[in-house]
């Protein structure tokens, strides 16, 4: 599980809100598949809808520029994110992700190995809506500021809880990774993160550095899925 802090700046939030103020909200049960839709209560802004539509692109293109996203979930294909939206009383109950989804308006499918929510609203403006996800150490109860996400493996066991109050705007997406290993995926984004410390350090050896890179980006090439 990874934090990414800061994906939308609290101006680019608040954009996102008011947009979705203003889209066309459906059943967001009529878009979960099987078993899930029995648990899903909650409502989804309508994809086909141009407001929708440019929000997608927005937070598109904001997670292929973000460093930590890229490096965590190590992108191959990314479902178009999705807006939704828990009143009072909305839950999503406990349920995994489907392991394959067609990407719409398109012949392509993905194979679901990282899922990603983006947190919209502040922590304050809703009760409840903790994201909870069962996790080899057991559940993890996410609830981040709006503007932040987290990236869990899709395999995993998840819930949102009843909203008690307010209301709770997020946005998710399915990443099919170049690498389908959760573990090996892990271990790759500690390497990273541990070479780019020592860079930020500013005194780390260029040749170590050099190495360390290789390292890294032989490993990606040896493990991606393309
Ligand atoms: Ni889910």
């Amino acid at each position: 599980m990874v934090v990414v802090t800061q994906l939308l700046s609290s101006e680019q939030v608040r954009g996102f809100r008011e947009s979705l103020g203003a889209a066309p909200w459906l059943d967001g049960a009529a878009t979960a598949a099987g078993m899930a839709s029995d648990v899903k209560h909650n409502a989804q802004a309508d994809a086909g809808h141009p407001i929708v539509q440019e929000l997608t692109n927005a937070l598109l293109a904001r997670l292929g520029e973000d460093p930590t996203f890229t490096s965590a979930a190590l992108p191959h294909r990314i479902f178009p994110p999705c807006f939704n939206r828990y009143a009072r009383g909305e839950t999503y109950g406990n349920h995994v992700d489907a392991a394959i989804m067609r990407i719409p308006a398109t012949p392509e499918v993905l194979r679901s190995d990282v899922s990603s929510t983006v947190f919209l609203s502040e922590p304050d403006d809703y009760e409840g809506g903790e994201l909870v996800i069962t996790t080899e150490f057991g559940e993890q109860s996410v609830k981040l500021p709006a503007g932040s996400a987290v990236i869990y493996p899709s395999a995993s066991l998840h819930r949102v809880t009843p909203v008690t109050a307010g209301t709770r705007y997020a946005a998710i997406t399915w990443i099919q990774s170049l690498v389908a290993s959760a573990e090996l995926r892990g271990t790759l984004f500690r390497l990273d993160q541990a070479i780019q410390s020592l860079v930020d350090t500013g005194n780390a050896d260029r040749a170590q550095l050099d190495n360390l890179h290789n390292v890294y980006h032989n490993l990606v090439r040896a493990n991606a899925q393309l």
